[in-house]
C-alpha cells in the first residue's frame, strides 16, 4: 500500500488486511492527509496529552484544517496534565472537546466504595475505568467511523501484537499512524520542534494515566511498569483491550462521504 488514494479506499473499504499491508512504510504526514479528505465528523483524535498524541496533534495542526480531538477527564488526571494542557491552549489555541463521567455514577461508586477503592481489587479497579473512561469513550466517538489513537507497538508486549489499523468492539476503525514509531523518534520529534510536555516525564514517569493509578519507574523499568502499579495485570484499563484482539472486521461504511 504505497498510493495515498488506496490507502483512503481501503479506509472507506474497512479492508484492515490491505490496510496493515505494508503499515510500518506508511508515514504519518501522509496518512493525516488521507484522513483529512474524508469528512471530519467521521474521525476524532483521542488526546490524552502523553507524548505520542503531543507529536499526532502537532502534525494535525500543522494541516491547518478543522478536527475534532478529545480529551477524557477522568477528574483523576495529575495536575501536571492540565498545566500541559494549559499550555497547549496559550502556544497553539488548541483545545479538544473534554468528556466527564456521568456524574451520577462517579456519586454512587465512590460513596458505596471511597475514593481510593481501585487499590482493593481488580474488579473495583475495572469499575472505576468503566465509569471515568470507557463510558465516556463511547460518548465521545458517537457517529464516528474512525478514531485516532497515539499506541505504538514500543509501549508493551501486548500492544507490540497489534498493528496501525484495527477494529474496536463497535466495528470502528482505529488508527494508530505512530504504531511504528520508536521512542528515540517520539522525543526527537518533540525536541525539534520544541513542544510543550508532561514534566512528570522528567520525573520518572514514561506513561501517564491517572495520578493514583501512575508512578514513576527505576531505569530499565518495563515503561508501562508505573500505570497500574499494585496490580499483576496485562496494564490495560479497557480503552485499548481490543488492541490484543486484532482482525479483518467487517466495516459498514453506511454515511461515509469523501471531501476533496
Ligand atoms: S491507557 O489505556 O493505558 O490509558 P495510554 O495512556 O497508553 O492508554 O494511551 C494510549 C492512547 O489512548 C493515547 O495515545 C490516546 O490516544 C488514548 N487515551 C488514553 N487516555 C486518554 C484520555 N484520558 N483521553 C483521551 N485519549 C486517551
Ligand atoms: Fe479510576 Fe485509576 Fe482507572 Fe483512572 S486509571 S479511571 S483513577 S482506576
Amino acid at each position: 500500500m504505497t498510493r495515498p488514494e488506496s490507502l483512503r479506499t481501503a479506509l472507506v473499504a474497512g479492508d484492515l488486511d490491505q490496510l496493515n499491508r505494508g503499515a510500518s512504510q506508511i508515514e504519518p504526514a501522509t496518512l493525516l492527509g488521507e484522513l483529512f479528505r474524508i469528512s471530519k465528523d467521521l474521525w476524532s483524535f483521542a488526546n490524552s496529552f502523553g507524548k505520542e498524541d503531543l507529536v499526532l496533534t502537532h502534525m494535525l495542526i500543522n494541516h491547518r484544517h478543522a478536527f475534532n480531538s478529545f480529551v477524557l477527564d477522568t477528574g483523576r488526571l495529575p495536575a501536571e496534565t492540565y498545566d500541559l494542557m494549559e499550555l497547549w491552549r496559550q502556544k497553539y489555541s488548541y483545545f479538544p472537546r473534554v468528556y466527564y463521567p456521568e456524574a451520577e455514577s462517579v456519586g454512587s461508586y465512590v460513596s458505596e466504595n471511597g475514593p481510593n477503592a481501585f487499590y482493593r481489587s481488580v474488579d473495583l479497579r475495572r469499575n472505576c475505568c468503566q465509569i471515568r473512561k470507557i463510558e465516556p469513550l463511547s460518548r465521545a466517538l458517537l457517529g464516528k467511523q474512525f478514531w485516532l489513537t497515539g499506541l505504538r507497538a514500543a509501549q508493551s508486549s501486548a500492544r507490540a501484537g497489534g498493528s496501525m489499523f484495527a477494529t474496536d468492539q463497535a466495528g470502528r476503525i482505529k488508527i494508530s499512524p505512530l504504531f511504528y514509531w520508536d521512542d528515540a523518534s517520539i522525543d526527537g520529534y518533540i525536541s525539534r520542534h520544541k513542544l510543550p510536555y508532561n514534566r512528570l516525564h522528567d520525573q520518572g514517569y514514561p506513561s501517564i494515566g491517572c495520578a493514583p493509578c501512575s508512578r514513576a519507574v527505576a531505569k530499565g523499568e518495563d515503561p508501562r511498569a508505573g500505570r497500574w502499579w499494585w496490580e499483576n495485570s496485562h496494564k490495560e484499563c479497557g480503552l485499548h483491550s481490543s488492541v490484543v484482539e486484532l482482525g479483518s472486521k467487517a466495516f459498514k461504511s453506511e454515511g461515509y462521504h469523501a471531501e476533496s
